[in-house]
């Protein structure tokens, strides 16, 4: 399997399976000499962990990271860091039904067509338990990056799941942590909320599943980040986010709805303030030519429901038998709440990733 690492300077690189004995991941490229909140770093792997919701998966994993490389005296050595989260509550019997099943819409098809083997026990590899190191490693990138540049700020929401969405005006606001995580669907609107929560009711009632969007906005990040032709601002994000599971769409500022507007609607005027130049609008979501402009990164990004339904469905095994299916193991109803931690992590990996990179464009 090629292909396991995130960033070129800043590189991490994913290793593991769902009930392997253990997830982790190798940070190579951390400069030497960052002193590393860990307590934060934990924190961060919370906010992705199973059971904490009745829509979540039921897991009970306690994701206790470990470090066991990289770092001596709370500070990076500048060597390779290895982080490592044991596999404890993994129920492999529960999966024994798509052993030789492929689910509708998930990854065992493929997987077992491509590499004629695949590790079925709760996903294997192709499970979203592979993040849960990638979160800290993202948590760390964010202290390099507030090492940088203090006042960067990454934040992300959930503004839709199902029918039920937030306005557009209502996602032009700001919106402080506590409003966020204040509720276990981690968004910020009250009366979408609600709604939220009865989509995803009815959903699980019916033994269904719900796909979702969150959006994103970087703030305070500076003018020159991004490398112009194949690392631009906007394709390594976007490379990232669709890295993501379920992920399927991923679109900045006004998205695709600048497609069907005049360059006169669509331009964002440059204009002059207390000597720092900014935009009189952000259409372009932050990124031109590749390149943050000094505003507000703003991107949305868009997850399918979740393929492992408990409702009965036609597939086939690999005798090539068609057969019904009713999906076993614990499972997520809507993921998307639990996809924020995951999304600011990979953004911090870019970001950190690009900021180095920076470094090396001018004398
Ligand atoms: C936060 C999160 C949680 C997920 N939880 C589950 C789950 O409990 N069960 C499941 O079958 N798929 C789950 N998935 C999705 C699968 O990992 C994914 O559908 C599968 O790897 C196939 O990849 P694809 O959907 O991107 O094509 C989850 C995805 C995310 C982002």
């Amino acid at each position: 399997m090629g292909n396991n690492s995130l960033g070129n300077i800043l590189k991490v690189t994913s290793f593991g399976e769902s009930h392997g004995a253990a997830v982790g991941c190798i940070i190579e490229g951390m400069p030497a000499g960052l002193t590393i909140n860990i307590a934060a770093m934990q924190e961060a792997v919370n906010l992705r962990k199973t059971n904490q919701s009745a829509f979540a998966s039921a897991r009970n994993e306690e994701d206790t990271i470990e470090i066991i490389s990289g770092v001596y005296e709370n500070k990076t050595l500048g060597t390779p860091i290895c982080i490592l989260i044991k596999n404890t509550d993994a129920k492999s019997a529960d999966y024994t039904n798509i052993a030789t099943t492929y689910r509708p819409n998930h990854a065992d098809y493929t997987t077992h067509a491509k590499y004629g083997i695949r590790d079925y026990r709760g996903g294997g590899r192709s499970s979203i338990r592979i993040t849960a190191p990638l979160v800290a490693a993202g948590a760390l990138a964010l202290q390099l990056i507030e090492h940088i540049y203090a006042d960067v700020n990454i934040q992300s929401y959930v503004y839709q799941i199902g029918n039920a969405s937030m306005s557009e005006e209502e996602k032009a606001s700001y919106f402080t942590d506590n409003q966020i995580f204040g509720n276990e669907v981690r968004c910020p609107s009250a009366k979408t909320t609600e709604n939220i929560l009865t989509e995803i009711a009815t959903a699980k009632n019916n033994g269904d599943t719900l796909g979702g969007c969150i959006q994103t906005t970087i703030t305070n990040l500076p003018v020159g980040i991004g490398e112009p032709i194949f690392a631009k601002l906007q394709s390594a994000l976007g490379a990232a986010m669709l890295s993501i599971n379920t992920v399927k769409g991923f679109e900045y500022g006004e998205g695709f709805t600048a497609s069907t507007k005049n360059g006169s609607q669509h331009n964002d005027e440059f204009a002059i303030s207390n000597n720092t130049i900014h935009t009189k609008t952000n259409n372009s979501g932050g990124i031109q030519g590749g390149i943050s402009n000094g505003m507000p990164i703003i991107f949305r990004t868009a997850f399918k429901p979740i393929s492992s339904i408990t409702k009965a469905q036609q597939t086939i095994n690999e005798n090539g038998d068609n057969i019904a299916i009713e999906i076993k193991g614990r499972h997520d109803v809507c993921a998307v709440p639990r996809a924020i931690p995951i999304v600011n992590a990979y953004t911090a990996i870019v970001l950190a990733d690009l900021i180095l990179q920076n470094k090396l464009s001018k004398i």
